[in-house]
């Protein structure tokens, strides 16, 4: 591009920051239906990584929806512009040696794809939070499945709206099974050597 002049080769690197913070950059992806327990699971895992003096960063819905993303809706083309932005975001982040927890329905295979290709395969770990529907919709935490029931929202995933499950995520954790603790265990048996190996 003409005037456009990339000052990367300035720039300290990726491997100066981790350096720095003593620990390496990952994406955590977290997929799964609304109320399968993403958020809860995410927020507890970043507590533990903090105790381990290990810095985290949650993207999730409340801080991505109702900020850079406040003009995308739920149809098929706004989710794909949701998690694209969000994976650039994201990239970022883990450009800057910070574990990064990204906690979004991402319901389709190609997006979560899409994702993986932004930041890279090796800095992505897919984590499918398998909670099955009758368990989310019990819960219905936020109301939303009585309304969807209703037809009063209109693309609701899992209703009205599809869900793929991811075909090979390292990991899966079906909350309705598993404690909160046992799910975060699992999770840090698979993070912490991924972000602590030198
Ligand atoms: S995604 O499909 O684009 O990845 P995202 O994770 O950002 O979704 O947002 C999902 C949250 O938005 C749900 O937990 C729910 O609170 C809310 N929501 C509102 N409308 C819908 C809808 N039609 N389908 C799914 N979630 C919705």
């Amino acid at each position: 591009m003409e005037h456009i002049y990339p000052i990367f080769d300035k720039m300290l690197t990726r491997s100066d920051k981790e350096e720095l913070l003593g620990q390496r950059g990952l994406m955590v992806w977290f997929t799964g239906l609304s109320g399968s327990g993403k958020s809860t699971v995410a927020i507890a895992l970043e507590r533990e990584l903090q105790k381990r003096r290990l810095l985290c960063r949650i993207l999730d819905g409340d801080n991505i929806r109702s900020g850079i993303n406040n003009n995308l809706g739920f149809s098929a083309e706004d989710r794909i512009e949701n998690i694209r932005r969000i994976a650039e975001v994201g990239k970022l982040f883990v450009d800057t040696g910070i574990i990064t927890i990204a906690a979004f329905i991402s319901p389709n295979n190609d997006m979560r794809e899409m994702a993986a290709n932004i930041i890279g395969k090796d800095d992505f770990v897919e984590v499918y939070v398998s909670t099955p529907i009758e368990e989310c919709e019990r819960r219905d935490v936020k109301g939303l499945y009585a309304k969807a029931r209703k037809g009063e929202i209109k693309n609701f995933t899992g209703i009205s709206a599809p869900f793929e499950a991811p075909l090979h995520p390292a990991l899966s954790l079906d909350t309705s099974k598993l404690s909160l603790e046992e799910s975060v265990n699992r999770l840090l048996e698979l993070i912490l050597p991924k972000v602590t190996e030198k």
